[in-house]
């Protein structure tokens, strides 16, 4: 480019690349004075080049030829926003190969495939950035690389998926179902291009990978991670417990412990006033603990164009002044001589529960499921067993809902094992930690 310009190939043009493009040429001016030149859009690459495209893309020259967009010697900054894991992974390694630095916001490339990517671009001397791969426009990524590098981090426990914790809002404040609740979620672009990833906990997983990596040093494989989505919580236990206090979040926890780096992402029932309780909607927030720091929290729009946007560019910007250059060596991330860490096995992990049986409403059923739990010496802190009404049938299914104080993961399931072949209990029971 004659003035100067550094040229970006956009791979995608959906949801983030039309929010990116709508950020470059909205903002040509303030972004040029951040990066020290102007940054232009040299074209983007797309499945579809016919079909029509929105307000902020219709301008950009689309293409399906991926390898000539990133050859072209206009450009010197690759943006990775077309998701999954291939063609991404190949098309990242091309751009590397043609001396091309890379943005990306795509965590599941980076949580299957870090270390031969950032492996790649360190033997090539490039660099990657990826500060919209976690929590969207929430600045993640350089706190815990750059801004917290003086501690060693202790915990974290996020709310890192914006889709989820949309669709719980919504059925727990608006009464929306499920199903409506995620399609609105994916009409306002917070949803991956196959939502199955965000509603399983496996985006959440893959998050918490790069979280891992960021705070722990730790190469994590995802499928390691035990993982519960919010696919398998009823509306009823939304409800229940709002009752004693507490809303329903899908948590990413990574903890420093003696048996080793505990990590899980699950559903999990979050006390009335406490932060993370009060993040609503696309809202991501991450508590971070450091030994220096100690107790932080980084809030923000986890999902969505402009919020990812922000980040995204925030990397072209850092990219371009070659400050994205120092950080990327200085961390030095997903080393293939990294600590490969498996996480600490999940049945070890204590915490207080959340049980919901559906019981027939006769003498001695409580008595029988207290014998069941007391045998492996999991503590009842609380019991509610919820009225049938007076015209139910005698022995029709009732909820029984019980809080349990500090058990151990393993023990509680095995006692759920043996509750739900009591011939009075229809499985399966509901169960889910509870955060102190
Ligand atoms: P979209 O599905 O909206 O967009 C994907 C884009 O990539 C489309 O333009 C599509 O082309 C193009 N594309 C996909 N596959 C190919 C292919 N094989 N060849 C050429 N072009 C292809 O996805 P999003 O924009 O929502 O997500 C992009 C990335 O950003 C993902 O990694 C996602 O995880 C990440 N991300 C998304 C956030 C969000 O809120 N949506 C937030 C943070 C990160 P076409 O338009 O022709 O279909
Ligand atoms: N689908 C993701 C979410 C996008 O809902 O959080 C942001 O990474």
């Amino acid at each position: 480019m004659n003035d100067g310009a550094a040229g970006v190939a956009l791979l995608g043009l959906g949801t983030i690349g039309t929010g990116v493009a709508r950020l470059l040429t909205a903002e040509p001016a303030r972004i040029a004075r951040r990066a020290g030149r102007p940054v232009r859009i040299v074209g983007a690459l797309v499945r579809d080049a016919g079909r029509p495209r929105g307000p902020f893309a219709q301008d950009v020259a689309v293409t399906t030829d991926a390898r000539r967009l990133i050859e072209d010697e206009r450009v010197s900054l690759v943006v990775e926003a077309l998701g999954g894991t291939e063609p991404a992974r190949t098309l990242v390694l091309e751009a590397l190969a043609a001396g091309k630095d890379v943005v990306t916001a795509n965590k599941a490339l980076l949580a299957e495939h870090g270390v031969e990517i950032f492996g790649e671009a360190r033997r090539l001397g490039r660099a990657l950035a990826f500060e919209g791969s976690v929590a969207g426009g929430v600045p993640i990524v350089q706190a815990l690389g750059v801004g917290l590098a003086a501690n060693e981090i202790l915990s974290i426990s996020a709310i890192v998926n914006g889709t989820c914790n949309f669709i719980l809002t919504s059925m727990t404040r608006d009464g929306v179902g499920y199903a409506d609740a995620l399609a609105e979620a994916q009409r306002l672009g917070y949803a991956e291009p196959d939502p199955t990833f965000d509603v399983d906990g496996t985006d959440a997983a893959h998050k918490l990978a790069i979280l891992a990596q960021l705070g722990f040093g730790a190469n994590v494989a995802t499928s390691s991670i035990p993982r519960t989505g919010i696919d398998r919580v009823p509306a009823a236990d939304l409800r229940y417990a709002g009752e004693l206090g507490y809303v329903v979040k899908l948590l990413a926890q990574a903890k420093r412990t003696e048996a080793g780096l505990e990590l899980q992402v699950a559903p999990r029932l979050v006390r009335h006033g406490t932060p993370l309780a009060d993040v609503s909607g696309p809202y991501n927030a991450i508590r971070v603990v450091g030994d220096v720091v100690g107790d932080t929290l980084f809030y923000g729009r986890g999902a969505g164009a402009m919020p990812t946007a922000s980040a995204v560019v925030g990397d072209i910007i850092d990219v371009v002044l070659g400050r994205a250059a120092i950080t990327f060596r200085a961390l030095g991330l997903w080393r293939e001589d990294g600590v490969r860490s498996m996480p600490a096995p999940p049945a070890a992990i204590k915490s207080r529960y959340y049980v919901r049986f559906t019981i027939a409403d006769r003498p001695g059923v409580i008595g029988a499921i207290a014998q069941a739990l007391g045998a492996r010496r999991i503590s009842i802190a609380s019991v509610i067993q919820h009225d049938p009404g007076d015209d139910a049938p005698p022995g029709s299914p009732v909820p029984l809902v019980i809080m349990t104080h500090a058990a151990v993961q393993a023990d509680v399931a095995a006692a759920l094992d043996e509750i739900d072949r009591l011939d009075v209990v229809h499985p399966p029971s509901i169960c889910l930690g509870v955060e102190d």
